[in-house]
């Protein structure tokens, strides 16, 4: 898809089209996050599903047994994740500028952070660390610099980006080098990171 930043353009991508369609749609949860609570045998909790999108994933977590909240910047998509159940909040918030107030013992970032311009990360990051439990887990996924393309849609994020730009605020427990499972074939490159707060 072509470039997307900013409310309205999310607003348009909602708008206009069935979210089973989007590039990103996965109706399972994403196979690096059930991995990795499997794994921790984590099934419990206060998650926030940031950027829900279709909701998807957020729905999978409830089915797990978190208590979820999910948030995204488009009306139209909170709107739409909303039928989905109303066991889940489903808020429309924007991360940089957040009016939420609860911390959550797990953060989902499903493709979010990738389309949040460079010069707002540090505002991401501060906003991710007022939501966050000290003990708190985040767990990001977006592209990698393995996925060719550049400039238009999701940046691609390197390891080494990623550790530059979280370092200070966060322990970064892994990066796992994984592929995202949607829509698009081949599956683009992605990474998936485990975080906590220094
Ligand atoms: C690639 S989609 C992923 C959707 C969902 N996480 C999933 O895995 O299906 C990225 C989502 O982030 C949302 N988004 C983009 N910028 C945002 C912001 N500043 N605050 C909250 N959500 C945002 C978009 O509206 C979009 O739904």
């Amino acid at each position: 898809m072509g470039m997307v930043s900013g409310t309205r353009d999310w607003e348009e991508v909602y708008k206009n089209n069935s979210v089973d369609e989007l590039p990103w749609f996965r109706k399972k949860l994403d196979q690096d996050v059930k991995k990795e609570l499997n794994d921790r045998k984590i099934k419990s909790g206060d998650a926030l599903d940031l950027g829900t999108g279709p909701g998807t994933q957020a729905l999978e977590l409830l089915k797990l047994g978190f208590n979820v909240a999910a948030t995204d910047i488009s009306k139209s998509a909170i709107n739409e994740a909303h039928k989905l159940t109303n066991d889940i909040d489903f808020i429309v918030d924007d991360i940089l500028q957040t009016k939420l107030k609860k911390k959550f013992d797990l953060i989902l970032d499903r493709g979010c952070f990738h389309t949040i311009e460079p010069e707002e990360r540090k505002i991401y990051i501060q906003n991710i660390k007022k939501l966050l439990n000290s003990n708190g887990l985040l767990f990001l996924k977006c592209f990698s610099d393995k996925e060719p393309g550049t400039g238009s849609g999701p940046y691609r994020i390197s390891e080494s980006l990623l550790r530059d730009v979280f370092n200070n605020d966060f322990l970064i427990e892994k990066i796992l080098h994984t592929e995202f499972k949607g829509k698009r074939t081949p599956n683009p490159k992605a990474l998936f990171a485990v975080m906590k707060i220094r």
